[in-house]
């Protein structure tokens, strides 16, 4: 007979994967069990933004000089208030402020963790009902405990990190997080308001086929990159035959790689030296839980995973995905 409980929740199993190290303090489970409450409120803000009233722009841009849509804003003010109130965070730093929050009571001066995130990554896609997602990356303090977090604590590099991952807004809502110990997904069941464990021990496949790229940039892009996305437009017998997908949604387009295996890029081209995405709060997070699943990460010369940030809302091109695509992709470069 199967047992009762054949479901194991996120908090479940964060918690006995802190069993597996005896001086943990259960400080990183507390997180991530409240990084999951605040998506929770995001999702269910998200799944009825066309009949509330939230949908569209909100008529004010952010630090990057991008516009803010509604969402945007309600779900940076979700995350803040959430990990206020956390036992565990002593501090954040979001794509959507100017500056980094030291939370300033006793109890979070205390706390080990500080926690960088894109609250919902791809809102232009909000209005088009396509998925979209948060992305977190949670780094242990490096300024000494019962003193306000500074900005090093936020400006650590990627290989530091304790954990990091997303919430995807998609046909289901999934939570993926990766730790040094592996990389799980978590779908939320509706019915019971749990992320429940659905793909454990996630690898990227070592090759794919699909590249996934604003290939309208192509004008704008070196010569090995154009020859390379001339490589994979060839598709002749051959070869392997590619398909390209980009929903222009980060989130979205790494979940399909991380399941799927292909590349996602987004490289420096002639009108920005360094691409678009920020490494703090999308480039190290992804390669981060890329590379605990197999998979690589490149600027184009190293692993995402070893750039030393030098600001908050720093960009960087990235290259990402199954081990033979990327590798294949710096081949041209
Ligand atoms: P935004 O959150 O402003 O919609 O940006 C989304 C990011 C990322 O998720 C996506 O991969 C990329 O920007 C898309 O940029 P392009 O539209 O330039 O392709």
């Amino acid at each position: 007979m199967k047992p009762f409980n054949t479901i194991t929740t996120l908090d479940e199993f964060t918690i006995q994967q802190t069993r597996l190290f005896p001086k943990a303090t259960g400080g990183l489970s507390g997180i991530l069990r409240d990084i999951g409450i605040a998506c929770k409120l995001i999702n269910k803000k998200v799944n009825k933004a066309g009949l509330v009233g939230i949908l569209g722009a909100r008529g004010t841009e952010n630090v990057q000089g991008e516009e803010q849509m509604k969402l945007d804003v309600y779900a940076d003010d979700i995350m803040i208030r959430v990990l206020k109130s956390s036992a565990d965070c002593a501090g954040i730093a979001s794509e959507e402020n100017d500056d980094f929050v030291a939370f300033d009571d006793e109890y979070s001066k205390n706390a080990k963790y500080v926690v960088l995130f894109d609250p919902l990554d791809g809102s232009s896609n909000i209005d088009v009902n396509a998925s979209i997602g948060t992305i977190f990356a949670i780094y242990r303090r490096e300024s000494e405990l019962g003193t306000a977090v500074q900005e090093s604590d936020f400006l650590q590099n990627g290989s530091k990190l304790m954990a990091a991952g997303y919430v995807i807004y998609g046909s289901s809502t999934m939570m993926v997080y990766g730790t040094k110990g592996g990389v799980n997904g978590f779908t939320l069941d509706p019915s019971i308001g749990e992320f429940c464990l659905s793909h454990p021990d996630m690898m990227v496949p070592e090759d794919g086929k699909i590249y996934s790229v604003n290939q309208g940039n192509t004008e704008k892009y070196t010569d090995g990159l154009k020859n390379y996305l001339q490589h994979c437009m060839r598709n002749d017998d051959t070869k392997k035959s590619y398909t390209h997908r980009y929903i222009g949604s980060m989130v979205a387009d790494m979940h399909r790689t991380l399941i799927k295996g292909g590349i996602f890029f987004y490289p420096a081209d002639s009108a920005n030296e360094n691409g678009k995405l920020r490494l703090q709060y999308e480039c190290n997070p992804m390669s981060f839980l890329v590379e605990h699943a197999g998979g690589l990460s490149s600027d184009g010369e190293k692993s995402v995973l070893k750039i030393e940030p030098t600001e908050l809302h720093q960009r960087v091109p990235i290259f990402i995905g199954s081990k033979n695509m990327v590798t294949e992709l710096l081949s041209y470069l």
